[in-house]
C-alpha cells in the first residue's frame, strides 16, 4: 500500500463481505420455500426474504466498489485520499442505514415500514430492487454525494488517469441515474420505463465502466503491461458498453405498454450487448498472457480471470438468450430470467468486488500476498462458489424451460402453480448447490484467518520473468 489513506477501504470491503453472507442466507430461505411452502412462515414471509436477499446484494455491491475506490483512486492519483475521516464517517453512515433498513424489514410489515418512514410525503417504495424506505434513499444521495466529492477532489489535486476517470465516470452515473428512484408516477408505464433507468443502466451500463476500469487497475498491478496498451482496450469496451447498453435499455420496453418501434431497437441494440462482455474476456486473457512479472497473489490472478470469463456466460450468453424479441415473448419473467440474473450479478459484480478485495487486502495488511496455504484456500472457494453458481444458474435454466414448455408454449397450456409443481426437483438442486455455495463463502472467510495467522512469515518475494508467454 503506497498510501495511508487507502486503508480505509478495509472497512469497506469487511461490510461488504458481511452482508454478502446475510444476502446467501436469506437465498437459501427463500430457496426452501421454494420447495416448503411455510419454511419459517409467518416468522419471514417469501416477499420480505426476497427483499432482504437482493437488497443485502445491491448495497454489499456498493460497499464494494466504495471501498475499490478509496483503496484504487489514491494510488492512481499518486496522492492521499483528500478527506479520509469523511470515508470513515460515511461508512457508518452507511452502514448504520443498510442495518436499520434490514432491521425495518424483518420487523415491521412493509406497509407499517412505508408509514412510519414517511413514504407518503415523497412516495418511492414498492418497487422491486427499490423497495428501501425514501429516508433510506435519501442517505444513499448524502452518503454518494460525500463519496463523489472525496474522491473527485482527491483526482483534481493529483495524477489523472484514464482507469481514474472511467472509474468516476461510471460512479457519477450510477449517482445520477440513482435518482431516478425517487420519480414514482401513478401511470404504471411510465413508472416501469424510468424504473430500468436505474436498473437497467445501472448493470448493463455505468456499473459495466466500473467492472472495466478495477479490472484494468488489477490487470496493471498484477501483469505489469503497459498502461497505455491497457488504456486503449478500456477506451474500446466503455464505448461498446455505451453504444450498445444505452439503446438496448429496450429489451425491457417489449411488453410493458410503450410503442412498437422498442421491439426492434430492444431486440438489435441489446443483441450487441454481449460484445463489450466478450472483449473484457479476449483483454483480461490478453492481458496475462503478455505479462511482464509473475505476481505473487496467484489467487486474484485467478479472480480477475474468473471475472472476466463468468461475466461474459452471464451477462452475454445467458443475457443473449432471451433478449431477441420473440423469444422474451415466451421467457419473460420465468426462471430463465432468474438463471440470467443470478449468474450476470455473480459474474460481473460479485466477482468484480472479490478480485479487488482479493488484490487489496493483502497490501492493506502489509504484505504483496497472502501465504500460499491462505491462497490455496482462496483458491478453492472461488471453485466452490463459480461451480456451485453455475449449477443454480443450470438447474434454474432447466426449470425455465420447462416453465416456458409446460405453461406457454404447449398446445394445453398448465396453470402457474400446477407448473411450479412439476419442475420442484430442479428447485430442491438449486437449494442443494445453494449450500455448497454457502460453504465456498465460509471456505472463504477462513482464508482471511489462516492469512492472518501466518503473517509473521516472510511476505512472498516477486518475481521478474524475463519470458513474457507461455505460448
Ligand atoms: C452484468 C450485467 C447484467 C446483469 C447484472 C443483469 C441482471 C438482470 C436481472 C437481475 C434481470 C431481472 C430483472 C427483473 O427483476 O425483472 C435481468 C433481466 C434481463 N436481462 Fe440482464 N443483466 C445483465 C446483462 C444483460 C445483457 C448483456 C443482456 C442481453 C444480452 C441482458 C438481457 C436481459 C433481458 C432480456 C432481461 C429481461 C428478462 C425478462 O423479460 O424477464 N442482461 N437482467
Ligand atoms: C452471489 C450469489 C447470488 C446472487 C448474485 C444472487 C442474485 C439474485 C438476484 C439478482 C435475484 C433477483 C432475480 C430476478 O429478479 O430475476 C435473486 C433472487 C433469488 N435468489 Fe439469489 N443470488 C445469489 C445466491 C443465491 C443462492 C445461494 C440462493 C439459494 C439457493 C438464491 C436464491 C434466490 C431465490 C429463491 C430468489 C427469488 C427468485 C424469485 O423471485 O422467484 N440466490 N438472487
Ligand atoms: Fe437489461
Amino acid at each position: 500500500m503506497k498510501y495511508q489513506s487507502q486503508a480505509v477501504a478495509k472497512l469497506y470491503f469487511t461490510a461488504a463481505i458481511a452482508l454478502f453472507v446475510a444476502q446467501i442466507l436469506f437465498g437459501l430461505i427463500m430457496g426452501l420455500q421454494y420447495v416448503v411452502g411455510d419454511f419459517l412462515f409467518p416468522e419471514i414471509p417469501f416477499n420480505v426474504a426476497r427483499m432482504v436477499h437482493t437488497n443485502t446484494l445491491i448495497v454489499w455491491l456498493l460497499f464494494g466498489f466504495m471501498g475499490a475506490s478509496y483503496y484504487l483512486v489514491p494510488e492512481e492519483a499518486e496522492r492521499e485520499l483528500y478527506a479520509p475521516w469523511l470515508a470513515v464517517a460515511m461508512f457508518w453512515i452507511f452502514l448504520v442505514a443498510a442495518g436499520l433498513t434490514v432491521a425495518g424489514y424483518l420487523l415491521v410489515p412493509y406497509a407499517g415500514l412505508a408509514k412510519l418512514t414517511g413514504n407518503d410525503i415523497l412516495p418511492t417504495m414498492g418497487r422491486e430492487f427499490l423497495e428501501q424506505p425514501t429516508i433510506t434513499k435519501l442517505g444513499i444521495v448524502v452518503v454518494a454525494l460525500a463519496f463523489l466529492f472525496n474522491i473527485s477532489m482527491t483526482v483534481l489535486k493529483g495524477r489523472k488517469t484514464v482507469v481514474n476517470l472511467v472509474l468516476i465516470i461510471g460512479l457519477l452515473g450510477l449517482a445520477v441515474l440513482f435518482l431516478f428512484s425517487f420519480y414514482n408516477p401513478t401511470n404504471l408505464v411510465l413508472d416501469k420505463f424510468y424504473w430500468w433507468w436505474v436498473v437497467h443502466l445501472w448493470v448493463e451500463g455505468v456499473w459495466e465502466l466500473i467492472l472495466g476500469s478495477i479490472l484494468a487497475f488489477v490487470l496493471i498491478k498484477v501483469t505489469g503491461v503497459d498502461r497505455e496498451v491497457i488504456e486503449k482496450w478500456l477506451y474500446v469496451i466503455i464505448a461498446m458498453t455505451l453504444i450498445t447498453g444505452i439503446v438496448g435499455t429496450g429489451h425491457h420496453y417489449f411488453w410493458i405498454g410503450t410503442p412498437e418501434y422498442w421491439q426492434w431497437w430492444g431486440s438489435i441494440f441489446s443483441a450487441l450487448e454481449p460484445i463489450p462482455f466478450f472483449m473484457m474476456t479476449v483483454f483480461a486473457f490478453n492481458m496475462i498472457n503478455k505479462r511482464r512479472r509473475n505476481h505473487p497473489n496467484k489467487a486474484a490472478v485467478l479472480w480477475a480471470l474468473g471475472t472476466a470469463v463468468m461475466a461474459f456466460l452471464g451477462a452475454g450468453v445467458w443475457g443473449f438468450l432471451h433478449t431477441l424479441s420473440p423469444i422474451n415473448y415466451y421467457t419473460h419473467g420465468t426462471q430463465i430470467t432468474a438463471a440470467h440474473g443470478h449468474l450476470a450479478f455473480y459474474g460481473a459484480y460479485v466477482l468484480i468486488n472479490l478480485t479487488m478485495i482479493s488484490y487489496a487486502m493483502p497490501l492493506m495488511n502489509g504484505r504483496e500476498a497472502n501465504s500460499n496455504r491462505s491462497q490455496v484456500l482462496e483458491m478453492w472457494s472461488f471453485w466452490l462458489m463459480t461451480v456451485s453458481m453455475v449449477f443454480i444458474v443450470l438447474f434454474l435454466t432447466a426449470a425455465g424451460i420447462l416453465q416456458v414448455f409446460l405453461q406457454r408454449v404447449s398446445e394445453h397450456p398448465q396453470p402457474f402453480m400446477v407448473v411450479q409443481e412439476k419442475i420442484a426437483l430442479f428447485y430442491w438442486m438449486r437449494e442443494v448447490a445453494g449450500v455448497v455455495f454457502l460453504a465456498g463463502l465460509v471456505v472463504y472467510i477462513v482464508s482471511f484467518f489462516i492469512a492472518a495467522k501466518d503473517a509473521k512469515a516472510p511476505a512472498v518475494v516477486q518475481r521478474e520473468t524475463t519470458a513474457p508467454s507461455p505460448a
